[in-house]
């Protein structure tokens, strides 16, 4: 079985990490299909929305950390950037239903998306600081703009998990639902998008994207790109790769040597 599995019904084009094993940790070779999924969805007048969720109870546990330590993300072209882009560029609604643990790109994905939904046992993190990184996927503006610069801060900062009664409260997510009914709920809610008139929503989420201009999203992109440049930099300095080289030989990072 593939580690993203896709499929459109009633115009919505579903895209589901399928690595459970693994917490749906996002690889390489994940993120290239999950780009050609956008591609798809960009070509595909029939595709209305886009649908996320995740496979076995877990939406993802973010980047896959071997993969980081093994294949740092080289250059702009790497499709972890190339998906973040897709993210912030898609001209169609993306919806996501999350269950279990969204850890760093599994929740920045969401500040992109146009509908949140999420289980009662949803939970959320950006440990970017604990892993000797940055924040990414532009998270640094969007979230400060979502949830105001202090919440972005002890978030971002901490990178303590928290749950989706805080994510309601911080004003990402739409609604909490039970964990067997969040994919359900957020398809139908995809399902109306895609029964509406397309030029419609078309035209509704690029007014609420910043309009012709744009420029929310020139914003998003000018701060994408300097996370990632700065991203890329951190990935292999000595605190990224202690954190890294911790969690997968499961004990306690050490970074009392890093200046
Ligand atoms: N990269 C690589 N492997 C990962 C992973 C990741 N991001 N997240 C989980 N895994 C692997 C674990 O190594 C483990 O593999 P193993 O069974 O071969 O030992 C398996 O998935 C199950 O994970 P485990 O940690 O045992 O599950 P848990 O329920 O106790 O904890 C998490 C779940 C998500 C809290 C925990 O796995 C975690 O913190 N993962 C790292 C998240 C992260 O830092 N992501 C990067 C953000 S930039």
């Amino acid at each position: 079985m593939s580690t993203i599995v896709t499929g459109t019904h009633n115009g919505v084009l579903r895209i589901v990490f399928n690595r459970p094993d693994k917490k749906n940790a996002l690889t390489v070779e994940m993120y290239e299909a999950i780009n050609e999924a956008f591609d798809l969805a960009a070509g595909d007048p029939s595709i209305k929305a886009l649908l996320f969720a995740g496979e076995g109870g877990t939406f993802t546990a973010g980047n896959d950390l071997q993969d980081f330590l093994a294949n740092p993300p080289k250059g702009e072209e790497a499709p972890v950037f190339q998906f973040i882009r897709n993210l912030a560029h898609c001209p169609k609604p993306m919806i996501a239903a999350v269950q279990g643990f969204a850890v760093g790109v599994g929740t920045t994905m969401l500040f992109h998306c146009d509908m949140v939904y999420a289980a009662d046992d949803a939970k959320f993190s950006l440990p970017f600081v604990n892993l000797g990184l940055c924040p990414e996927g532009a998270s640094s503006y969007t979230l400060p703009r979502i949830a105001g610069y202090q919440r972005a801060a002890e978030k971002l900062l901490l990178g303590e998990p928290f749950g989706a009664e805080e994510g309601e409260a911080m004003g990402f997510v739409n609604k909490i639902l039970p964990p067997d009914q969040v994919i359900a709920y957020a398809a139908r809610q995809a399902e109306k998008i895609a029964a509406l008139p397309a030029p419609s929503i078309r035209a509704a989420k690029m007014l609420l994207k910043g309009g012709k201009k744009a420029l929310d999203q020139k914003a998003t992109f000018e701060r994408m790109e300097e996370e990632a440049e700065l991203f890329q930099e951190m990935l292999t300095g000595p605190a990224a790769r202690e954190a890294m080289s911790a969690f997968l030989q499961k004990r306690k990072p050490d970074f009392s040597s890093i200046e």
